[in-house]
This record gives C-alpha cells, structure tokens and sequence, in this order.
C-alpha cells in the first residue's frame, strides 16, 4: 500500500498503514502494535527496487565502469554557519573507481540527518567535521548513510560482488559522500541489506537504530524496566522508544502535546508533555521513580528532572550532553572543554556516589549493529519516514531546512531509484 503525504509520495513506515496491510482491519490498541506485528516476515517491494533486480550485475558494473561524471549534491565553498542548505548545489563530478579493499556502490537511498548538516559547517559536537580546502576542484559532498548495489569491488575484496544489495554500517568518524550516484567506499564498513527491509528504510532506520540500541546496551536495560524517553517524538527518541517496547518495558516519552498521538502509535505507555510540566516532578510526584532516563535532547535541565524521578540504582544516558541540540552553534574551545568536563566530572562522582548513574553516548556501531539489526527486524521496529524525495536540488535543499528545526518526526530519505 502507497500513501501520499503532503503531496509526497510515501512508503509504508506508519505502524497503522503496515498493520492494515497485514490484517485489512483497522489498528489495534497502541500498545497491542509490537505484539502483533512481532511475527512479521512481509516483504514489500517497491515498483523501483523489482526493476532494479530485473538489472543484471554485469550491467551495472557496465554503466559504472563507463560513467565519466555522475550527480552529487553538495558545494564548492564553505557555508557559513546556519547556511548550508542555501550553499548546496547539484554537482557533477567524476565517481571514483574502488581502491583494493574498496566497494563502489550504486546509491539507491540516503537519509537526511543533523548531524550531517552539523559537520558540512564544521560545528559536529560543537566545533567539528568542518569540510577543508572546499573549492570547485574539490566540493564537499554530502550524505553519510548508504542503502545500495554493490557494482564494483576492489581486488582485495571477495565478500562483495556486484548486484548485492548492501547498507553501511554508520561510521565512528562521520565521513560523506552518499548524496552521489555512486559511492566507493571500505569493505569493513558495509554489510548486506536485509530482504525485510526497503533500500528506502534501510537507509532510514540504520544509524538511529545502532544509536538507540547502542544507549540501551549502555544503560543496561533488563525486561520490564521503566523508563522515560526524553525527545521520543524525534528519530533517535522514536527507535529508543520502540526497542525498549520490544524489551517489554513501561516507557513514559516526553515530547510536546502536539506529537502525543505519534509516540503513542509507537507504543508510549505514558506521554509527559514537556511545554506545561516537568517530567522529573511529574514522576517524582506520582512515586514513578525509573530505572532509566534517556535523553535524545540535551541540556542541564533535562539531567536535572532525570535525576529527581530516577531510582538509586537507575541510570541517565544521553546521546546529546548537557547542551541542547549540541551542534547547531560554534563553540569556543573553553566552552566545547566545559561541556567536556561536565560529561567527565558527572560519570565520575555519580559512580562515587553510589546513587544513580549518569551516561553519555552509546556503544560503536559496528558493535551493535547486528544485534540491533535482529531486534529490529524480529520485532518489526521501522523508522517514521516523513518524506521520500527524489534525488534533486530543491527537494534536498527543502529537507535540510527541515531538518534542522527538529520538527521532523523520523527520518527523511533521497529516494535515488526515482531518478533511474
Ligand atoms: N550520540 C550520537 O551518536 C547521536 C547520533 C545521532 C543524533 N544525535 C543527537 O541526538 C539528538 C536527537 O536527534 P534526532 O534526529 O533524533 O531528533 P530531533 O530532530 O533533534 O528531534 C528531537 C525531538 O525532541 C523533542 N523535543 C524538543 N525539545 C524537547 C524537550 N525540552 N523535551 C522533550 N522533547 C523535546 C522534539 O519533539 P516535539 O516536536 O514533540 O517538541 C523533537 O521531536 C540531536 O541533538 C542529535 O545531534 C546523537
């Protein structure tokens, strides 16, 4: 089933539409969603993907061996700050050939992320990833997940071979270049994409969901903990949010009354609505005190009611820090140090302490990842995806104006296989 929202058309990444394909009826209950769905194996190809398997791989190391310059989006100066979507131009430039331990691959889909855009102006965890000596001999492409067909490989690569479908793992040290035709790109950093999942999906839920089950592993979460997700409604949020459902646990999310109805479809026991109260007093008040706090926003205030509603042996884990939307600014080198020695000083004397524990950042990705990739597909967890675009200028352009308002509920993907 294919709907169409906001005049955009969209896959099926809404938990009611992929129950209604399933049972024909209408919902269930919120909560019902995970228990229902948890047997899963469907298989929904989109029209694009079965003319891209009907393309032999021979073809398709053809047209890339032949290909002189291909289409990326990206830009041939520096932005300034807060500007990068006004920078971003359709370049064409010539695609690189795989080094030895090197796959090329075909983009079918990339995702659009803030942190993506962070970097591209050189403010990643306050001050990083900026691009260097950007020019028209050397844009900055952007675009860090990959959802593809492998078209070529390097000589030292014998796991790959042209015509298998592969997804990155999300890398430690963001690198870029995805907003492309095709990519090169290490053989160590990719695996293969799993039949359940859409190239359109793949590239939407990857990251988030090393991330989410990444900061579950952190805090230890064991069956039937309560915990509060704060920033549920986001896509960090909304995976954390589902895994922790699929682990059986009560989850309370703190988001805005607006995206109530939307956490609660993906299995909110409780909803805090952040803009009239505080969720720290509100839990602390109700004697809801929680085994864990997981924060996707960021800031003092938010560490602050974590750790009125936490129990003694509960933990905070947050993937952002004590700064809101870490990122968006530029920080100086004392301010990015005091932010630093906050995270240091905090783990330290909560430990000493003994009461709850305080936790930033979560487990690599590429050790999580299969395990992440299990849960999800054993329990049917799906990133939201607001909008599919094609791979053009202006739709790029309007996402990445849309992402960095942190209104967008789940993750947007460049649909590449529109183009073909
Ligand atoms: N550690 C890592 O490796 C890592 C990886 C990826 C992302 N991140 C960081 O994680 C953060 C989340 O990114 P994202 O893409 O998931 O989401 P996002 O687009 O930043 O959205 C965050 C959500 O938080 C909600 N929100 C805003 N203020 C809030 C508050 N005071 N209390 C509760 N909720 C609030 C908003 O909900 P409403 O619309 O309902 O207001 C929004 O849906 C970003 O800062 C990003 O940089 C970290």
């Amino acid at each position: 089933m294919v709907s169409t929202l906001t005049g955009i058309t969209a896959g099926s990444d809404d938990p009611k539409e992929r129950n209604l394909q399933k049972n024909s009826t209408s919902a269930p209950p919120a909560n019902h969603y995970l228990k229902i769905v948890a047997s899963s194996t469907a298989h929904f190809y989109k029209p694009n993907e079965r003319k891209n398997m009907a393309n032999s791989s021979t073809d398709l190391k053809k047209q890339f061996m032949a290909a002189d310059t291909m289409d990326a989006i990206g830009f041939t100066s520096s932005p300034k700050i807060g500007e990068v979507a006004e920078s971003l131009r359709m370049l064409q430039v010539a695609p690189r050939r795989p080094e030895k331990d090197e796959v090329a691959v075909k983009l079918a889909a990339s995702s659009i992320h803030v942190d993506e855009i962070y970097a591209a102006q050189g403010t990643a965890l306050g001050r990083f990833y900026g691009p260097k000596n950007v020019s028209v001999e050397n844009p900055y492409i952007l675009g860090s997940s990959v959802s593809g067909t492998v078209v070529a490989v390097g000589s030292a690569v014998t796991n790959f071979q042209a015509g298998d479908e592969v997804i990155a793992i999300p890398y430690e040290q963001m690198q870029f270049a995805s907003w492309a035709s095709y990519r090169c790109i290490g053989k160590k950093w990719l695996i293969p994409k799993p039949d359940q999942l859409s190239h359109v999906q793949a590239a939407a839920v990857t990251m988030a969901a090393c991330v989410a089950w990444g900061a579950i592993k952190f805090a230890k979460i064991e069956q039937g903990d309560h915990c509060v997700v704060v920033g549920a409604s986001g896509a960090i949020g909304v995976m954390i949010l589902q895994f922790l459902k699929s682990l059986e646990c009560h989850v309370t999310a703190v988001c805005s009354g607006a995206s109530e109805s939307f956490v609660r479809e993906y299995g909110a026991d409780e909803v805090v609505d952040y803009t009239k109260n505080e969720f720290g007093e509100v839990l602390a008040g109700n004697g809801h005190y929680c085994d864990a706090v997981f924060d996707c926003v960021g800031g003092r205030d938010i560490e602050i009611n974590a750790f009125k509603c936490l129990k003694k042996s509960g933990t905070f884990e947050t993937v952002v820090g004590p700064r809101r939307y870490i990122g968006e600014e530029k920080l100086s080198w004392p301010a990015f140090l005091k932010v630093m020695w906050h995270i240091i000083w905090r783990m330290g004397i909560t430990r000493l302490n003994g009461g709850p524990k305080y936790t930033f950042g979560e487990k690599y990705p590429r050790l999580v990842i299969h395990d992440a990739m299990e849960q999800l597909l054993k329990y049917d967890i799906r990133m939201p995806v607001p909008k599919i675009i094609p791979f053009e200028i202006e739709a790029v352009t309007e996402s990445v104006r849309a992402v960095v308002t942190h209104r967008e509920k789940g993750r947007s993907v460049i649909d590449f296989t529109r183009n073909d």
